[in-house]
C-alpha cells in the first residue's frame, strides 16, 4: 500500500507564509513517493460547519474536503497560530470530518508570529485524536523571522518539516493498513478502536 497524502492550508489569507510550507511538506512528500493533494483553505471558502444543515454536504466544497481526507492515508496539517490556538478555518475543515480521519496518521506544522507553536500545534493534535486519529511524536514550527520575502529561509526548519513529510509518507500506509485489519475483526474488543468504527 503506498501512501496517499493530504497537505492542508489551514491560512484563509493568499499571502500567508503557510503556502511556502505546505510547498515544501507537499514536494517532500512527494519525493518520498507518496500520492499528495493539496487543499488550500483559503481557495475553498468552506461556509461555516452547521450541524443542522445536511445541505452542506452537497457544497462542492465541502465534497471536496470530504472526499480528499476518506482518500488519504495521512495528512500534513499546517496552521497559522492564531491566539495560541489553530486558525478558525482549520477548526471548520476539522469539523466537516470525523471518521475520515480515523485510525490515520497526521504531522503537523504550525506557522506563527515569534511564538513556540505549542499551543497551535496541541490544538490540531488534539482535535486529529478526538477523531481517533494518531499523530508523529515530533513537530515543527515555523516563526516569522524563519522566514525571508515570504520564503522559509531557516535550513533547522526546512529539515524538520522534511523529516515530517518522510516520516507520515512511511508510517501513515502502515499504520492505515493494521487500522483496517483490525476493523476485520469486529465490534469486540480484541479490535481495539477501530471495532468502534464499524
Ligand atoms: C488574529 C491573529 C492572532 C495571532 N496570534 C498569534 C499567537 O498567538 N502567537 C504567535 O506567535 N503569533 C500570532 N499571530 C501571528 C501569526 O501567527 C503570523 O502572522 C503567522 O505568520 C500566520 O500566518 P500568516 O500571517 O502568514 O497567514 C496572530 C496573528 C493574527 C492575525
Amino acid at each position: 500500500m503506498s501512501a496517499r497524502i493530504v497537505v492542508v492550508s489551514g491560512s484563509a489569507r493568499e499571502e500567508s507564509k503557510v503556502h511556502d510550507v505546505v510547498r515544501i511538506a507537499a514536494t517532500t512528500a512527494r519525493a518520498a513517493g507518496a500520492e499528495v493533494r493539496e487543499v488550500l483553505l483559503h481557495a475553498l471558502a468552506l461556509p461555516m460547519m452547521d450541524h443542522g444543515d445536511p445541505s452542506q454536504g452537497e457544497l462542492a466544497c465541502v465534497k471536496v474536503v470530504r472526499e480528499s481526507a476518506a482518500w488519504a492515508n495521512g495528512f500534513i496539517l499546517v496552521t497559522p497560530e492564531y491566539h495560541g490556538n489553530m486558525s478558525g478555518c482549520l477548526k471548520n475543515w476539522f469539523d466537516f470530518l470525523y471518521l475520515e480521519l480515523a485510525g490515520k496518521l497526521a504531522g503537523v506544522i504550525a506557522v506563527t508570529g515569534g511564538g513556540c507553536g505549542d499551543m497551535s500545534i496541541t490544538a490540531v493534535k488534539n482535535s486529529f485524536a478526538w477523531c481517533h486519529g494518531f499523530t508523529l511524536p515530533f513537530h515543527a514550527a515555523a516563526r516569522g523571522p524563519d522566514f525571508k520575502d515570504g520564503a522559509l529561509a531557516s535550513a533547522r526548519v526546512n529539515d524538520r518539516i522534511q523529516r515530517i513529510a518522510y516520516d507520515v509518507a512511511r508510517y501513515a500506509p502502515v499504520l492505515h493498513k493494521t487500522f483496517n485489519e483490525a476493523r476485520e475483526l469486529g465490534a469486540g474488543q480484541e479490535s481495539g478502536v477501530a471495532g468502534m468504527h464499524l
